[in-house]
């Protein structure tokens, strides 16, 4: 087992550790003096490891009730946080119970959100389930959930008491969910950790397994450091957003149906090094395509820029994009809309 104490306004820990789930219960007593649960997840992975989740938490004497929506990214809105909320009143949740989110972002968004607003806050467990969820949404106390004018626009900082990551659980995730996180790993590769990315560059998604609890180790390590130098997210923590601009301009046009996350963030990484950091493409792409990632986009450049401008990082005319000039190394940018637009166009 490893551990990650990450030293946020409310400071916590994160637990690696293969077949961790099935003690989730007596890693969960010792952030909590309550011995009642309330578990958040989605009918996936309800079915998958909801029963081992709520017998450890019995096991150590825990008093439990498990709510489940349907899995996917439409459930993260308004209709289902209310469900969560008076599913967490009908259980007689209060202020010093625990909520535990079982699952992918979705789940981790959507359950941090309520355990920020229920009863004006209640402490509650990550134990996130796909790789994306281990690596990025689960540490670092970004909640949110979705509205008719756009994803995350609605949330609230809210650290969780505890992360709780086993690999294993990834072995169920299907291989389009995989390579969905192996674009946040690629990516926290090229901003930070050369080394990082050469142990990518030796495997593929077949066999990525073999490193997969060093893989989680060392991204959460990187967004640890990243989160505890700039918790509300006013500057340093731009550089996650490495790939993302464009990635999210290419999730937009293609109205994020039949394109993942993972998908628009791989393409993006390497759109934005073609134009500025050409020299490192092919190692990149080399990279990007060993885990079925796209390499680049149909839509074409001048279609993507509407949407790029429209991106949340933009303030006043301005947008703030990230380079990585060497494997391991970022850069913030910032240019007026027009400047990107041209250089990007070229
Ligand atoms: N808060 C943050 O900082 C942050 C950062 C990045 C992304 N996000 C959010 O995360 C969400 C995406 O997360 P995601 O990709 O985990 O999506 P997700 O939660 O929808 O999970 C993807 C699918 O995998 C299934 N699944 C989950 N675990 C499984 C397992 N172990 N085995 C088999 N199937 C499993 C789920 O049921 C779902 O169908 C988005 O809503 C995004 O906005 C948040
Ligand atoms: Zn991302």
């Amino acid at each position: 087992m490893r551990k990650i104490y990450i030293r946020t306004s409310c400071p916590y820990e994160v637990i690696i550790e293969r077949g961790g789930i099935k003690k989730c219960g007596e890693y969960i007593s010792a952030v909590t003096k309550s011995r009642k649960a309330a578990v958040i997840t989605d009918d996936t992975v309800q079915k998958l490891y909801a029963d081992t989740v709520a017998g450890s938490l019995k096991d150590n004497g825990f008093e439990c009730s498990v709510f489940a929506f349907p899995n996917g990214e439409q459930s993260k809105n308004l209709s289902t946080f209310g469900q969560i909320l008076d599913f967490l009143c009908e259980s007689g949740i209060t202020r010093s119970d625990i909520i535990i989110a079982l699952g992918g972002g979705v789940v981790g968004d959507i359950t941090g959100f309520a355990a920020a607003c229920y009863l004006r806050g209640v402490d509650f467990v990550q134990i996130p389930t796909t790789l994306l969820a281990q690596v990025d949404s689960s540490v670092g106390g970004k909640t949110a959930i979705d509205i008719t004018g756009g994803k995350n626009l609605v949330g609230a900082f809210k650290q969780p008491s505890l992360v709780i990551c086993d690999s294993d659980t990834l072995k169920t995730l299907t291989p389009e969910n995989l390579s969905c996180g192996m674009a946040e790993v690629i990516k926290y590769g090229m901003i930070r950790d050369s080394h990082l990315f050469e142990m990518l560059e030796n495997h593929t998604l077949e066999n990525v397994d073999e490193i997969m609890d060093e893989i989680v180790y060392t991204c959460i390590d990187i967004k640890r450091d990243v989160v505890e130098g700039d918790e509300f997210d006013r500057g340093e923590r731009m550089i996650l957003n490495f790939g993302h601009t464009i990635g999210h301009a290419i999730e937009g046009w293609h109205s994020y149906t039949d394109y993942t996350h993972g998908m628009g963030v791989a393409a993006g990484m390497c759109l934005i090094t073609d134009r500025f950091a050409p020299e490192l493409s092919e190692r990149l792409k080399k990279c990007v395509l060993a885990y079925n990632l796209p390499i680049g986009t149909e839509a074409p450049i001048a279609e993507l820029l509407p949407y790029c401008s429209k991106d949340k990082k933009r303030e006043y005319g301005n947008i703030s994009y990230i380079v990585c000039t060497t494997v391991g190394k970022a850069e913030i940018r910032k240019s007026t809309v027009s400047e990107f637009e041209k250089a990007m166009g070229e």
